[in-house]
């Protein structure tokens, strides 16, 4: 997506060797005409196939997930993130290891609001190390529903994050800018598919 990379060539920073801060729009600062704008590249990406609800982790996947499910008019649900693991009837759980932040979360999702009959599309702001996104797999495939597949805003290719999930079963990755490398500290993104 053109004014997606524009936006990370103008105002990403790139951090040692791995890691892009887009705090200003996505991370922290949030540009809602943007967000909006992936929300409707998503829903373009996805459309026609009977998807029924969007889910994510919180905190940075809820912004571009909420603008999906409004483009698609489905309802949106967050994971939940807790430190402690907790043993729940009440809930679909999954441990998600986080490589760049080195802690480990519990993901969860009251089973009220996700069942084998939705269609789901799993959204994520990143795809690093693909441990997010096997997390929502576990929910999604816990709770029996079907998954659409899964949107992506910012991919870092040169990390395994696709791989993983691939080989876990997980198709129809679409992500929305994909960085191929850092550098110098500049960002190279992979050729665009169409
Ligand atoms: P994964 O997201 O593919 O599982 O990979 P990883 O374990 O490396 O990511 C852990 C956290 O770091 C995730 O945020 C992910 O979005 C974020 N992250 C990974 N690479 C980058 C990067 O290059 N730049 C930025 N800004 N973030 C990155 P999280 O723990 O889910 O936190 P939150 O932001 O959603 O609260
Ligand atoms: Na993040
Ligand atoms: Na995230």
């Amino acid at each position: 997506m053109k004014e997606l990379e524009a936006r990370i060539q103008a105002d990403g920073r790139v951090l040692g060797e791995d890691i892009l801060k887009v705090d200003s729009f996505l991370n922290h600062q949030i540009d809602p005409q943007l967000m909006q704008a992936m929300g409707n590249e998503f829903a373009r990406l996805f459309a026609g196939q009977g998807i029924t609800k969007v889910i994510t982790v919180e905190a940075s996947g809820i912004a571009p997930a909420v603008m999906a499910g409004l483009a698609l008019n489905v309802p949106v649900v967050f994971a939940r993130k807790s430190k402690s693991r907790i043993l729940s009837d009440d809930a679909y759980t999954a441990d998600v290891y986080s490589y760049t932040k080195q802690t480990s979360n519990q993901i969860r999702i009251d089973k009220r609001f996700l069942s084998a009959t939705d269609h789901v599309l799993l959204i994520d702001d990143f795809l690093a190390n693909g441990q997010a996104l096997l997390g929502l797999k576990a929910l999604a495939d816990a709770a029996g529903a079907t998954i659409v597949g899964a949107g992506i805003v910012i991919e870092k290719s040169f990390q395994p994050g696709r791989q993983a999930a691939t080989e876990a079963g997980l198709s129809n990755i679409q992500s929305l800018a994909r960085i191929a490398a850092f550098e110098n500290g500049q960002v190279v993104f992979a050729a665009e598919e169409k």
